[in-house]
């Protein structure tokens, strides 16, 4: 019998961070929830010095990174838009509360969260919001049916980033936009990681699962250049999501998993010696 990609796909991918996050909601913790019960990204402090390391304040700052996604994705009232790799919908609940007439999609792989985002968000203001599984490399949407699609924090996870952007320009319409945010590697990293293919995977894959920031922003430019877009915003936000990792350390310590502890204090460190960057991305379909 041939199996579906996507389901195939499904089976494969893991995300140990999740089944924690999972696992801590489920539990009921009050510091995971406040953390990580609406959005699972890393904040943005437009001034990091005052960060205050609490997660009431990490929890402002995830939703301030969300908003400046889709402030570059300039996104409008009565569009059409879709959240690939939706997380608990936090991005949709976020819209959903400063935008009306907006037609909302949140698309996931994983079924546990889409069942937490049906049940915490509900929509306002003439706002439409439909949540459906599937893969962000494989979308079950028309050609030219979307205005605007996001990817926040998880084009790393997808199969492949080409795929999800020829996708993306798929079901666009002509001059619509992409706004993401991701890891992304300087050329140096990028070439340390291909000469040691050994250096980060094996160390946080336990946390985090598979993730490729083996990609640097020249990349990005040349494959928004072959797959048909514009890069429009290109923000380098390093600096100002940094006071997310000592936050993310803590609550894992407290929570009682050392191993993400350790994952997430290297991932810190390659980013505070700034060979890991964080961008905010956005591109524009061109119109053929
Ligand atoms: C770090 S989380 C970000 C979640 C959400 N975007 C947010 O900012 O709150 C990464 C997300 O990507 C999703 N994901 C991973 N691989 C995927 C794929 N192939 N297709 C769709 N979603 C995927 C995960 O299930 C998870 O929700």
């Amino acid at each position: 019998m041939k199996l579906n990609k996507g389901i195939m796909r499904l089976a494969q991918i893991s995300m140990p961070y999740f089944d924690i996050l999972l696992e801590q909601l489920r539990m009921g913790n009050p510091a995971v929830q406040k953390a990580f019960g609406r959005h699972v990204h890393w904040g943005y402090w437009a001034n990091p010095a005052e960060a205050d390391g609490s997660v009431e304040d990490f929890a402002v700052a995830a939703e301030n990174l969300c908003q400046r996604v889709y402030a570059a994705a300039s996104v409008n009232e009565h569009e059409q838009l879709l959240d690939a790799g939706c997380g608990f919908g936090g991005t949709i609940a976020s819209l959903n509360e400063q935008f009306k007439n907006l037609d909302m999609i949140g698309l996931n792989i994983d079924p546990r969260q889409l069942d937490r985002a049906r049940q915490e968000i509900k929509p306002l203001a003439n706002n439409k919001i439909t949540f459906v599984e599937g893969d962000a490399c494989q979308l079950p949407f028309a050609d030219g049916s979307m205005d605007v699609v996001l990817a926040l924090e998880c084009i790393f996870h997808f199969p492949n980033r080409e795929e999800f952007l020829q996708e993306a320009k798929r079901v666009l319409r002509p001059g619509g936009r992409l706004g993401i945010c991701d890891f992304v590697s300087t050329p140096i990293f990028k070439t340390l990681q291909q000469v040691v293919n050994t250096f980060t995977k094996p160390v946080i894959s336990g946390t985090f699962g598979r993730s490729d920031s083996c990609f640097t922003v020249s990349d990005y430019r040349t494959l928004a250049q072959k797959t048909g877009f514009q890069l429009t915003t290109q923000e380098d936000i390093t600096r100002h999501t940094l006071p997310t990792y000592p936050v993310v350390c803590d609550l894992f310590d407290q929570a009682g998993y050392p191993k993400a502890v350790r994952d997430v204090a290297a991932v810190e460190k390659i980013s505070q010696v700034g060979l890991l960057r964080y961008f905010i991305l956005s591109f524009t379909k061109v119109p053929t």
